[in-house]
């Protein structure tokens, strides 16, 4: 899996470092408009563009499901890819985004990249290896309880506005039980935070894929849990996630199970 981490970890830096030039460059932005809140530009495709063809220069025969060009091919290895996540904050000049990338092989994530350009931190995991940032180990936090956690979230804003009911008895909730919420705006880098121990947990509704794939692989090889929020299967589907380490993740659901007094 090395040659393959290595091929990703290019991948990334090569299209993260690319779209951090154009950051506050809004005369160069092409921004449009795919749904309400939901915006794309030259960059999203540019940075896809060089992780595709980084990756198949190497291995013409993998299959790809990347944000902006969607599935290409059917292969037992498939690579999962959002070439920008955070891009309302990259087209606001809020330096707050990433690079995800992961391998899934046989329907099994094998290898994860997350790449920061911005602060140039990479964090990287092979299954059954470790999660790494910039080469160092990280785990997650250790904390026991719900009791003093930072907790990550993303905000119901577009189709997953239909959560918003729930959502905001769930940030109430939150709110009450630990020290604080977060929300950044790139959840790829949200889930990277909670491996490597910066966020105790993390929750989102609507999620794609590829803004968890990666960030799924870290969580574990960091020794935290990451799951469905609702049990309903697999989060990589539904896209409604709960992170953290294991207490934490535990204490997240076990809140959200409990109706809310009233
Ligand atoms: C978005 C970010 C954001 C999350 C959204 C995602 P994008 O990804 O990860 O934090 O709340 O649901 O779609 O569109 O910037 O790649
Ligand atoms: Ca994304
Ligand atoms: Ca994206």
């Amino acid at each position: 899996m090395q040659a393959f981490l290595n091929t990703a970890v290019q991948a990334a830096r090569r299209a993260g470092d690319t779209a951090a030039g154009y950051l506050n460059r809004a005369e160069r932005l092409e921004i449009h408009t795919k749904a309400r809140n939901e915006f794309v530009t030259q960059v999203d495709h540019a940075a896809e563009e060089i992780i595709i063809d980084t990756i198949r220069e190497r291995y013409p025969d993998h299959a790809f499901l990347a944000e902006e060009s969607g599935r290409q091919g059917e292969a037992d290895n498939l690579w999962i890819i959002d070439p920008l996540d955070g891009t309302t904050n990259f087209v606001h000049g809020f330096p707050v985004f990433a690079v995800s990338i992961a391998l899934q092989v046989r329907g099994q994530l094998e290898v994860a990249v997350v790449y920061d350009p911005m602060r140039q931190e990479l964090f990287t995991a092979a299954r059954g290896q470790g999660a790494q940032l910039d080469g160092r180990r990280i785990r997650v936090s250790n904390l026991h309880s719900l009791e003093g956690a930072l907790i990550g979230t993303g905000f119901p804003y577009r189709a997953n506005a239909t959560y918003m009911d729930r959502y905001l008895g769930m940030l109430q909730a939150v709110l009450e039980s630990t020290a604080g919420i977060r929300r950044p705006g790139a959840a790829a880098l949200d889930l990277a935070y909670v491996a490597a121990g910066r966020l105790d947990g993390f929750w989102e509704f609507g999620l794609s894929t590829w803004d968890m794939a990666a960030g799924a692989l870290l969580i574990r090889e960091a020794g935290g849990m990451i799951s469905e929020l609702d049990d309903a299967g697999d989060f990589l589907e539904t896209g409604n996630v709960i992170g953290g380490n294991p207490k934490v993740h535990d204490g997240l659901k076990q809140l959200f199970s409990t109706p809310p007094a009233l």
